[in-house]
């Protein structure tokens, strides 16, 4: 069990990633533009004495070797997003973005500033672990292609080679406190299409002149839904959604074409590929009943996020631990994308979400919300899940 003095020794590293966070926050900078937040990670990792290498443009990567017991050739990967959003801040935090229209609104300013206290720990603490811990501050999780699969081309699981990896999304989805931990999927594929459907122009008088390409865009978006509701298993999950369409200058005119951008979603690659090919059956065949062509340019993202069940297994003391009592749930499947699920592809591993929702305290804000903030209490068990995890796993 942590005793006390664990604790307390851990309060003091927890305050650090706030001190961290606050500047990050009013710092933040866009996927794969974090230069200022790669050369303060450099900095920070410098003054501990580490040796902090660039990599993926805008990523940092780092290893603390531990001197518990010999060597055991075990690497456990640490790993913590650095990206921000480009939105807005309308909170009245004092320490606010001060980047016009740039914001940290989904949290990995406390990631950064979480990890930056593991180092800390780790530096004070290698007599607590054997093998080797590697740090990675990875860049651009928020666009794809994001940063995960660019430090991994750039060999970030090998030299030495990893063995298992973890890591955390601070969730306001999840109550203060929670843990959220699950065997299977717990974060979606997320692709990205987009459509132009292609027409005949014509007067908005005679349309018996032209091939409407709104009206066939409007049977594509309707039938679109079918793959959820008639295509998906009912127990299981799919999700699409147009989130842009485009088409027509004028009220008397039938535009030429119709362009739509939109993601479909689900919870294994193999859903996925069958959703896509759906979806282009659907939309070329309206689009050909309809007397129009359709074009679909369909890009498969990230792939879903699935903790193994040996992995969750093994975690789950260790994590319990550290949360307390009746603080490990299991939470709900997010449909929404990370990186991270390109680490878990090649070597086990867990990620867990780590619940910052405080009613109490009014911070309940949707992470990507102008608004959105998290209960900076949170440090010390974010902090402690690390520390479990080094411990734990690298006994
Ligand atoms: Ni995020």
């Amino acid at each position: 069990m942590e005793t006390d003095e664990n604790m307390l020794d851990i309060a003091t590293y927890a305050s650090e990633a706030a001190e961290h966070r606050h500047y990050l926050h009013a710092h933040p900078e866009p996927s794969f533009e974090e230069w200022g937040t790669q050369r303060y990670i450099t900095d920070r990792l410098h003054s501990l004495g580490l040796n902090p290498l660039p990599i993926a443009g805008t990523g940092v990567t780092a290893t603390v070797v531990g001197t518990r017991g010999s060597a055991n050739g075990k690497v456990l990967l640490l790993r913590a997003d650095i990206d921000a959003l480009r939105l807005t801040e309308e909170t009245d935090l004092p320490f606010a973005s001060q980047n016009e229209g740039v914001m940290h609104a989904c949290g990995h300013d406390g990631h950064t500033g979480t990890l930056l206290a593991v180092a800390h720990w780790l530096v004070d603490h290698r007599d607590q672990f054997g093998g080797t811990v590697k740090l990675l501050f990875q860049p651009a999780e928020e666009i794809t292609p994001g940063g995960a699969e660019p430090c991994v081309k750039a060999g970030v699981l090998q030299n030495p080679n990893v063995t298992f990896v973890f890591g955390v999304h601070l969730w306001n989805i999840l109550d203060f406190g929670k843990v959220g931990l699950r065997a299977g999927p717990l974060l979606a594929e997320a692709d990205r299409f987009e459509l132009t459907v292609t027409g005949k122009g014509a007067h908005a008088a005679t349309p018996h002149l032209g091939a409407d390409p709104i009206v066939a865009a409007a049977q594509i978006i309707t039938a679109l839904q079918t793959i959820v509701s008639r295509e998906t298993n009912p127990l299981d999950s799919r999700v699409v959604t147009i989130g842009t369409i485009d088409g027509g200058s004028a009220f008397n005119i039938i535009p030429q074409s119709v362009h739509m951008t939109g993601t479909l979603r689900a919870l294994s690659r193999e859903d996925a590929e069958l959703g896509a090919a759906s979806l282009r059956r659907i939309v070329t065949h309206t689009a050909e009943a309809l007397g129009t062509t359709a074009q679909v340019d369909y890009e498969f993202g990230y792939p879903p996020v699935i903790n193994s069940r040996e992995s969750v297994a093994f975690l789950h003391p260790f994590l319990q631990q550290a949360a307390g009592e009746g603080n490990i749930v299991e939470p709900e499947i997010s449909m929404g994308g990370e990186d991270f699920a390109y680490y878990l592809q090649q070597v086990p591993g867990v990620f867990v979400f780590v619940g910052t929702r405080n009613p109490a305290k009014g911070l309940t804000a949707p992470h990507h919300n102008p608004k959105f903030t998290f209960d900076e209490d949170i440090f010390p068990l974010a902090v402690s899940l690390f520390v479990a995890v080094v411990r734990g796993y690298l006994s």
